[in-house]
């Protein structure tokens, strides 16, 4: 069990951090990442089973299962804080949410903070990220308008871990408010890394674990493969990339995140090519079974998310359970970048 606390670090804790939708703990590894200063006063969701893992990794009730919606400004300048860390539900600004927006009541939360930014003074620093598409919706116009009413300057972004070195595709938007000036503001939505978070590319091989029969348990089954894997992103050990992991992973085969041949790349396309050629049902399974594809493990995905070589799950939670809490979280590197801000 890792219980990181960027206190050690300091007798005097700068940054005194609220994060909401907290999750499985991403913001927290993320500004423990950035270096900074920090303590997190406190932590809310309401998954228990995100909240669980939160505490298995952070210690004993740091997560509290409490409802966002009833957060007061009085409770906030109670708690201390002068950073919020935040990563709203992102279904009313999706397709599977069918962009309901602030109309959607999984919203609600988000708008109950919007209402309450001009009542908490002494926060000095708002991090928040959601999904692409987030930068066109009425929320977000709606928390522009309140941060600017609440005397917050703001910089927004649309990155992606590839675009840090890490094979894995995760476009995101974040919005970054603070109450003094920034070095180098920006207008428009900035769209890459600073130079200096960038590192030479990843391969899937720096992050897959290593060949044992633990794994066959995340082989696809057969009519996976027979059905489904022509529409798979099919990642190899010398890929640079893969698809952005969705909570939904393993329970739909379409754009929900890649999955892994540990043959490589021409070794695949090889087998690939005899496929389709073959009509015999019994040699095409045979064939299709020696690509050995299979999905990505939690820890494989979790790595592709930046987090921490001593993040854990506790030992009861399922895969699937896994699957649908790193789906909802964040990368780690990407977001630990932002904190550059807080200067
Ligand atoms: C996008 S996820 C945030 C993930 C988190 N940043 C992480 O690293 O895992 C949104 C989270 O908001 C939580 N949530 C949704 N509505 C809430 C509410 N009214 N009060 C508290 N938490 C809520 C969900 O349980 C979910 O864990």
């Amino acid at each position: 069990m890792s219980a990181t606390d960027g206190s050690q670090c300091s007798q005097t804790p700068e940054y005194h951090v609220l994060e909401l939708f907290s999750g499985i703990g991403g913001m927290h590894y993320a500004i423990e990442r950035s270096g900074k200063p920090y303590k997190v006063v406190s932590a809310i969701d309401i998954n228990p089973v995100a909240n669980t893992i939160y505490n298995h990794n952070f210690g004993e009730n740091k997560a509290s299962n409490s409802n966002i919606l009833s957060l007061t400004p009085d409770r906030i300048q109670k708690l201390g804080v002068n950073v919020i860390l935040m990563s709203p539900p992102c279904q009313p600004f999706t397709r599977n949410g069918n962009f309901k927006d602030v109309d959607d009541r999984r919203a609600d939360p988000f708008v109950h903070l919007c209402d309450l930014l001009d009542k908490i003074p002494t926060v000095q620093f708002i991090l928040l990220e959601n999904v692409k598409g987030f930068e066109r919706s009425q929320a977000c116009e709606l928390y522009k308008t309140r941060l600017a009413a609440a005397g917050f300057q703001f910089k927004e972004y649309i990155l992606s871990p590839h675009d840090f070195g890490v094979p894995n595709t995760r476009h995101r938007y974040y919005c970054v408010a603070k109450r003094t000036a920034f070095s180098n503001p920006s207008a428009e939505i900035v769209l890459k890394p600073s130079s200096r978070h960038v590192a030479p590319g990843k391969r899937i091989s720096d992050i897959v674990e290593p060949e044992s029969e633990k794994l066959s348990r995340y082989l696809l089954k057969d009519d996976l493969l027979r059905k489904r894997l022509a529409i798979m992103d099919v990642c190899t050990p010398d890929s640079t990339n893969s698809m952005c992991f969705t909570k939904a992973y393993t329970h739909y085969a379409e754009g929900t995140g890649s999955v892994y041949s540990p043959l490589t790349r021409s070794e695949f396309d090889e087998i690939y090519r005899q496929i389709e050629c073959t009509e015999d049902d019994g040699e095409r399974m045979k064939l299709l079974k020696s690509l050995k594809v299979r999905y990505f493990t939690p820890t494989e995905v979790a790595r592709l998310m930046c987090f921490p070589e001593d993040f854990e799950f506790p030992k009861q939670t399922t895969d699937k359970q896994c699957y649908r809490v790193l789906g909802n979280s964040i990368n780690v590197l990407v977001v630990s970048s932002l904190f550059d801000e807080m200067d």
